[in-house]
């Protein structure tokens, strides 16, 4: 009794805190004004975290002298920034779920986008340039890059652009950086980015080995995205004509580009034409094509890693019994060192990393995305089921192996007759939570910019902002192939137990 009444009070005690907390927060918030104000933060010059994983940049600085402009202009105003850090394509979905207040992230000011947010007033003039490796003569502009393989990151202009190329390859990857490795890594012939961007990333010594072609391919400004009919426009475009007045403007663009900044327009010459909103159902079984070669990539995936993943660790089990010292400590050291680190820094190792070294040791050794995602989850799971084969190997009692042996039967012949076979049955439930596991593990291959049913949904997101349509269908179909294949081991278990 004594024990239920702690409990309880322990638990209403947590709920206060949690209520006070959420009251708490929405008290501050409204007595000071915070703007939560969203970037993604791997963009330099214009947003990124420098070492003390401080975030700097000529948005950064832009934002704050805007702000402060603007409660010099409206004395009854005090805002605090808050920032938060988001992937460039969770952006404008967050602007709509109106999670965040606003977003500086060098976004281009497109028709598309003004359908669904709002934007400031321009306050960077900017353009979309091709960058290939040094040594490339063929791509000179945007006509030689058909039938080309392009690497971009996802959501941006530059990937809208690379996808109306005809005949190119087009790989989407998270962060802009990650592009530019795979042009550095050989593995495209060219990236399609914002010139400021790719030619910051050059001069820093970064990137070796690229140049970009000067001619840009587009102009564009960026703006300051916020909600639909947010309170906080009127502001902020109050504050961006201030310091463009003031010379703070210049002063920052100075900063960081050490130029005389260009004039920039006060509005952008489109229509922001009222398109009727697409219903859910709609939006849903226009995705679903695409959302289904997604889904046979991921069962491509996910069927031959567990192939290989077999093999190896039926392999790495059996060593780990093994009798001889130094290979069952390999095995563990192994299993150790797969199970210990996470599955999307192996991915990371084995795609990005290894052919970087390999490139500093001068030769070229390059994966492309379905091998090397293949090698990270089949090592990986290999680690997995290596602890599941040796545990139902040792689940067998050892008096059978005695009586095998006084029968005069060989080893191999125990293993492969006596011990294997009624391992087997046991290791078939644990084998199928490893099967599942790696189902939904092959999402994390998205980083690599290789298309599977995430990343697909990723890209029609970043294409119409339907975040929550897609994003729930994408978990019912997961759901779905998980349905299946418990389904499928269950049988499997009930037929090998048929008492
Ligand atoms: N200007 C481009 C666009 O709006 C790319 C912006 C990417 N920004 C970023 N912080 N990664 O699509």
């Amino acid at each position: 009794m004594n024990h239920q009444k702690r409990w309880w009070m322990t638990i209403s005690v947590i709920i206060c805190l949690v209520v006070s907390l959420l009251v708490g927060g929405k008290a501050f918030s409204s007595q000071e004004r915070v703007l939560k104000i969203a970037t993604d933060s791997t963009f330099p010059p214009f947003e990124f975290q420098g070492n003390g994983s401080q975030l700097q940049g000529f948005s950064i600085d832009l934002m704050q002298a805007v702000l402060m402009a603007s409660e010099a202009i409206n004395d009854n105003i005090n805002l605090k920034l808050q920032w938060q850090t988001l992937p460039f394509d969770g952006i404008i979905p967050a602007l709509q779920a109106k999670s965040i207040d606003a977003a500086i992230s060098s976004i281009t000011i497109t028709p598309e986008r003004a359908k669904t947010v709002d934007f400031s007033r321009p306050y960077f003039k900017a353009g979309l340039a091709i960058a290939v490796a040094k040594n490339n003569q063929d791509i000179q502009d945007i006509k030689t890059l058909e039938n080309k393989n392009i690497a971009v990151q996802i959501g941006t202009t530059g990937a809208q652009l690379a996808k109306k190329i005809p005949g190119a390859k087009v790989r989407s990857f998270d962060s802009t950086p990650l592009a530019l490795q795979e042009l550095k890594n050989g593995n495209v012939d060219a990236v399609i980015n914002d010139a400021p961007v790719t030619l910051y990333a050059i001069n820093t010594g970064n990137l070796q080995n690229i140049k970009i072609i000067k001619t840009l391919i587009t102009e564009e400004f960026y703006g300051i995205a916020t909600p639909k009919k947010s309170p906080y426009l009127d502001l902020i475009n109050q504050g961006i004509s201030k310091i463009l007045e003031n010379g703070k403007y210049q002063q920052i663009y100075d900063k960081w580009f050490k130029d005389i900044s260009p004039t920039l327009p006060e509005t952008l010459p489109f229509i922001q034409e009222k398109t009727p909103n697409t219903s859910a159902v709609i939006v849903i079984l226009s995705s679903l094509p695409s959302l289904f070669q997604g889904v046979l990539v991921t069962l491509k995936l996910a069927l031959i890693s567990i192939f290989f993943g077999l093999i190896t660790g039926s392999l790495i089990g059996i060593f780990r019994l093994s009798a001889i010292k130094p290979v069952g400590l390999l095995a563990r050291i192994y299993i150790d060192f797969f199970r210990g680190t996470p599955l999307l820094v192996q991915l990371f190792m084995i795609y990005f990393g290894i052919p970087a070294i390999c490139q500093q040791l001068n030769f070229t050794l390059s994966f492309n995305p379905l091998l090397a995602g293949i090698i990270a989850l089949t090592l990986n799971s290999a680690a997995y089921i290596g602890e599941i084969v040796r545990a139902g190997i040792q689940s067998i009692d050892k008096g059978q192996t005695e009586a095998a042996k006084s029968l005069g039967l060989h080893p191999i012949q125990i293993m492969q007759y006596i011990i294997f076979p009624q391992a087997l049955r046991r290791m078939i439930p644990p084998l199928g939570n490893e099967f599942i596991s790696l189902l939904k593990d092959t999402s994390l291959v998205a980083v690599i910019g290789y298309e599977e049913l995430f990343r697909k949904g990723q890209l029609i997101v970043a294409d119409n902002y339907r975040a929550f349509e897609i994003y729930a269908s994408i978990a019912v179909i997961y759901l779905f192939l998980t349905i299946i294949f418990s389904q499928l081991f269950s049988k499997l278990e009930k037929w090998m137990n048929p008492v």
